[in-house]
């Protein structure tokens, strides 16, 4: 197999070829999952609840994310792995200026990523562009961002109604313009992701909780597998049911996104 990589991922939408995304934290996860299939990893701020216990992802710092960021990479390396490895941008890492966001993103592409996500709309797009001009492959992420929980006042579904949805589109179009090469959607209604995605074609648009008409969908892994702290997302499947090891959980997880009978639009909250 051949490492992935952006003119790989392009070729699949092209063939439309659904993207499987996952999250993962540590080298063991992330070789099975590489071996499971996926395409792209993330190593998600998402960390901060599922390894950390912290309430929400607010409290990350970088160090966490470029210790867990170097571990993957490692794991990968090591069963010469070839998914392509996103890594967040924590809370504040990004927020002051385009050069603290570079510094940032350095830390994380030297910790072995191979593209940093971002969340916001458009006042984030001159931060993209700086760093997509400095050679660093960069992902939005739209809807419910939830390094804002406190300002969104929950975990609750985003660019619901005309408004809404038409802000959300402003912001996704300012956002390819800009260089994003990839764009989750969190928790949107499956109609506007869809017609996102037909709307970008040089922005790869990636759904959790937002229907199955985006490019790709990504989860949380342990949230997929069943372990999980809080209660799980209406959007969730827990791909252990049915599955005799984590590495054939997976499987059917990838599985399930090529064929599109992942996500279930019917299990939505919208
Ligand atoms: O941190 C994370 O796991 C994420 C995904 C849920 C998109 O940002
Ligand atoms: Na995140």
């Amino acid at each position: 197999r051949r490492p992935i990589s952006l003119p790989r991922l392009a070729q699949m939408r092209e063939a439309g070829e659904k993207i499987a995304m996952l999250t993962a934290y540590d080298a063991t996860f992330a070789a099975v999952a590489d071996a499971a299939g996926v395409e792209c990893i993330l190593v998600g701020d998402s960390l901060g609840m599922v390894c950390q216990g912290l309430p929400s992802t607010v409290g990350v710092q970088l160090d966490t994310m470029a210790y867990h960021t170097e571990s993957v990479t490692r794991g990968l390396h090591r069963v010469q792995g070839t998914a392509w490895v996103v890594a967040d941008l924590p809370f504040g890492s990004y927020h002051e200026s385009r050069e603290q966001a570079l510094r940032s993103a350095s830390r994380l592409m030297q910790a072995g990523a191979h593209m940093v996500k971002l969340e916001g709309g458009g006042w984030t797009a001159p931060t993209v562009r700086f760093l997509v001009e400095r050679g660093i492959p960069v992902c939005a992420h739209l809807g419910l961002t939830p390094q804002t929980v406190h300002a969104l006042g929950g975990y609750r579904v985003q660019g619901k109604g005309d408004a809404a949805a038409a802000e959300l589109r402003r912001h996704a179009l300012e956002l390819q313009d800009a260089g994003a090469a990839m764009l989750v959607l969190e928790m949107v209604p499956a109609q506007l992701s869809t017609s996102l995605t037909a709307e970008l074609p040089h922005c790869h648009t990636i759904g959790i909780g937002a229907g199955k008409g985006t490019a790709g969908q990504v989860l949380v892994m342990h949230d997929m597998l069943g372990v999980n702290l809080g209660k799980n997302p209406k959007f969730v499947r827990d791909f252990m049911q049915g599955a005799a090891s984590v590495r054939g959980a997976i499987e059917a997880y990838v599985q399930a996104v090529k064929n599109g009978s992942f996500p279930d639009d019917s299990l939505h909250a919208w």
